[in-house]
C-alpha cells in the first residue's frame, strides 16, 4: 500500500513541475503508457486473490483516477498560458489614430473610377467589363468600323501574334471580321466600346450600363501613354432620344465636377458605331487665377473644352448584336478616365500618372478614408 501511496505523490509532484506540454506527455507516457507504472499495477489486479482485491482494488484505481485528472488539470492550465501569450502577441490597438497604420493611397485614376461607378449606380447603371485582349469583330466590326477606318491601322493598334488568340474567348465570327483573308487577327482593345456589343449579346433590353477599364494605343506623347483607361455609357430601351443622352450626361458631370453650374455644349461629330454623333464640351472660367469647370464659358478667360464623345447608337450595331432596331434605341459615351482625373484634381502631365513613382501617388493619391474633393483646381491641359 505505501508503495502506492509513494507512486501518487511522486507523480503528484512530477505532473505538477511540468513547465510544458511536452514535459507533461512524457510524465503521462512514463506512468499511463503501456509500459507506465501505473498501467503495470492495474495489470497485477488479475493475478490477486479475491480478499486481496477488495483491499488493493480501490487503492489502485484512487492512484490512477488521481493520476489522470492530475494530468488533465495541468494540461488545461498548460494551455491557458500559451493561449494568454498568443493573445498578449497578437494584440491590436484598436484606439490608435488612423493614420499612423495607412500606408498605402488610392491613385487617382482608381480614385475617379469609383467616383463614376457611385454616379452612375445612383442613375441605375450597372458595371459591365470585357477582356482587354479583343476580336477583331467585337472592337471593329459589330461596331460599324470599316475596314479602311484609321483606327485599324498598326501604328494605331497592337495586333496579337497567332498564338496569342487562346487567350482570347473564342466568341470571335470570323466570317464577320475586318473581310481580310484568314481568321480576323485579335488586338489589345483600342477602346471600351466592344462592351456594348458584349453587353447587348449577353443580356436583354432594356440595358444600362457603365464599362471602365483599359484600353490601349501605339501613342507615345505629353498627352497619350500606350495604355490608358475609358469609360464607356451605354443605354438601350424603347422610345430612348437624344434628350435622355443630354439629360443624362450634364447630371454625371455635374455631379463629377461637383458643381451646378457646369455647362455642355454638344458639337455635331462622326463615329462609325452612332448616329447622330456629337463631341461633348464642358464651359470653363477662370477663378483666382485657375482654369475650373464650370461657370460662364462666354466670360472672360472662359471656353469650351471637350470631354467625351456620344451619340445615338446606330441602328446598324443594334441589329448586329441580335437586337430589331425598329424596336429598340439607345444612346452610348466613351470618355477618358486618366483625362477626367487631370482635369478634376489638377494634373499637368499624363505620363507620370503610370510610371509608378512614390513621391507622385503622395503628392496626388488620397488616403483610403479621404472623401476627395475639388481640391487640387482645374489643369490647362
Ligand atoms: N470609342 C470612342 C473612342 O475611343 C469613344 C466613343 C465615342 C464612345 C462615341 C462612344 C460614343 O460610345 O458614342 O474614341
Amino acid at each position: 500500500m505505501t508503495d502506492i501511496e509513494e507512486l501518487k505523490a511522486h507523480y503528484l509532484v512530477a505532473i505538477d513541475a511540468c513547465a510544458g506540454l511536452e514535459a507533461l506527455e512524457t510524465v503521462r507516457v512514463e506512468a499511463l503508457g503501456k509500459q507506465g507504472r501505473v498501467t503495470a499495477l492495474l495489470k497485477t489486479m488479475g493475478a490477486l486473490s479475491p480478499e486481496e482485491r477488495q483491499v488493493k482494488g480501490p487503492a489502485i484505481h484512487g492512484l490512477r483516477e488521481a493520476v489522470t485528472s492530475a494530468l488533465a488539470a495541468r494540461r488545461a492550465a498548460l494551455e491557458n498560458v500559451a493561449l494568454e501569450a498568443k493573445l498578449a502577441a497578437e494584440r491590436v490597438d484598436v484606439t490608435l489614430p488612423v493614420d499612423a497604420i495607412l500606408t498605402g493611397s488610392v491613385h487617382p485614376v482608381s480614385q475617379v473610377m469609383d467616383e463614376l461607378a457611385e454616379i452612375f449606380a445612383d442613375l441605375g447603371f450597372a458595371v459591365a467589363t470585357g477582356p482587354e485582349i479583343e476580336d477583331d469583330w467585337h472592337n471593329f466590326g459589330a461596331l460599324n468600323i470599316p475596314d479602311t477606318h484609321p483606327a485599324r491601322a498598326m501604328q494605331d493598334t497592337f495586333y496579337l501574334e497567332p498564338q496569342a488568340r487562346a487567350a482570347g474567348d473564342g466568341h470571335s465570327p470570323s466570317s464577320d471580321g475586318a473581310g481580310q483573308a484568314g481568321p480576323a487577327p485579335f488586338v489589345l482593345r483600342t477602346h471600351t466600346s466592344p462592351v456594348q456589343i458584349r453587353t447587348m449579346m449577353q443580356q436583354q433590353p432594356p440595358l444600362r450600363i457603365i464599362a471602365p477599364g483599359r484600353v490601349y494605343r501605339s501613342d507615345w506623347d505629353a498627352t497619350h501613354t500606350p495604355m490608358f483607361h475609358q469609360i464607356e455609357g451605354l443605354v438601350i430601351d424603347r422610345g430612348i432620344t437624344l434628350g435622355h443622352l443630354k439629360w443624362t450626361l450634364e447630371t454625371f458631370l455635374r455631379a463629377f465636377f461637383e458643381r451646378d453650374d457646369v455647362v455642355l455644349r454638344l458639337r455635331p461629330s462622326y463615329f462609325p458605331f452612332t448616329e447622330p454623333s456629337a463631341e461633348v464640351d464642358v464651359g470653363f472660367t477662370i477663378e483666382k487665377g485657375k482654369r475650373v469647370i464650370g461657370g460662364d464659358p462666354n466670360g472672360p478667360g472662359g471656353g469650351w473644352m471637350e470631354v467625351l464623345g456620344s451619340g445615338m447608337v446606330h441602328p446598324k450595331v443594334i441589329a448586329a448584336c441580335g437586337l430589331d432596331p425598329a424596336e429598340w434605341q439607345g444612346f452610348a459615351f466613351g470618355c477618358g478616365i486618366d483625362r477626367l482625373a487631370m482635369l478634376k484634381y489638377g494634373i499637368d502631365d499624363l505620363r507620370p500618372v503610370f510610371e509608378g513613382d512614390i513621391r507622385w501617388l503622395k503628392h496626388y493619391g488620397f488616403a483610403a478614408l479621404d472623401v476627395p474633393t475639388l481640391s487640387g483646381g482645374v489643369g490647362t491641359a
